[in-house]
């Protein structure tokens, strides 16, 4: 399985932080944001790692985290996404990185406690389709949100405003080699964005989208409260301390 850091966008909910750097390159207590993602990726055992970059720092990058020894790895691959298409526009720059493996997509704004790697083995099971990561969370208006029925996904909303459930849908994805197919049939949604909520959709209608519940804490860090939370979740709890993010998080599927 190879792995997918999307770190371009524009990072205008952290404007004037975002404006003359890129948001993943901001400190979350004692390293760059873009770390924590990156080390996801690792402690899952996925180490053929592409970062999506964009923006005018995007040379920065290569800067910071060269060829990955930060995290043991001897290389770490870069593309460069123009303009902030979205999530799912980003995400279709990896496709001749991926060269028809499953891959594991990471949100370079997204942090967690716990060890992803009981996802990825669910997923490596799984004949075809995607596995999501769903969370708990109070401000559900915030994300992709799911309505549940019965342990199953009905859809995902992205930012209702009435959202069907508590949950949020994590940035953090599997996916079979299907999703640059399903990338290529989305619209540019309101905010003018292809939608990753949109091909999660398309997946649900096919049937072949399953889902955990992540247990440990989650975060995003893309608005001001979220930075904050995110830099103190990482202070209390040790998770910045490599290797070692406690137990793996609990196991299910959609539908089970
Ligand atoms: O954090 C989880 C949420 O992330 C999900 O629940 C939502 O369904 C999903 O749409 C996303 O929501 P946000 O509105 O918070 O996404 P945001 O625009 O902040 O982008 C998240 C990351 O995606 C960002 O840190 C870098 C990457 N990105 C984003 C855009 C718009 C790109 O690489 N390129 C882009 O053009």
């Amino acid at each position: 399985m190879k792995g997918v850091v999307l770190a371009g966008g524009k990072g205008s909910r952290l404007f004037p932080l975002t404006r003359v750097t890129n948001k993943h390159l901001l400190p979350v207590y004692d390293r760059p944001m873009i770390f924590y993602p990156i080390q996801t990726l690792v402690d899952a055992g996925i180490k053929d790692i592409i970062v999506v970059t964009g923006g005018q720092n995007s040379g920065d990058f290569l800067r910071l985290l060269s060829n990955g020894k930060d995290f043991d790895l001897h290389r770490i691959h870069y593309t460069y996404q123009e303009g902030e298409g979205g999530i799912a526009d980003a995400l279709r720059l990896a496709e001749p990185f991926v060269e028809g493996e499953k891959i594991c997509v990471v949100l370079g704004d997204n942090l967690i406690e716990n060890n992803i790697i009981e996802a990825k083995r669910a997923f490596e099971k799984q004949p075809k389709g995607a596995h999501i990561l769903l969370k708990e969370v109070p401000d559900p208006e915030r994300f992709g949100c799911p309505e549940i029925s019965n342990g199953r996904i009905l859809g995902i909303e992205e930012k209702s405003k009435s959202p069907k459930s508590k949950y949020a849908v994590t940035g953090i994805y599997f996916y079979d080699q299907s999703v640059f197919e399903k990338i290529g049939k989305t619209k540019p949604s309101w905010r003018n964005e292809l939608e990753i909520t949109d091909v999660n959709n398309m997946y649900l209608r096919e049937g072949t989208l399953t889902y955990i519940d992540l247990e440990g804490w989650w975060t995003d860090a893309g608005t001001f409260d979220s930075l904050l939370r995110a830099t103190n979740m990482v202070a209390e709890s040790g998770a910045n301390k490599i290797p070692g993010r406690g137990a793996p998080p609990r196991h299910g599927r959609d539908g089970e």
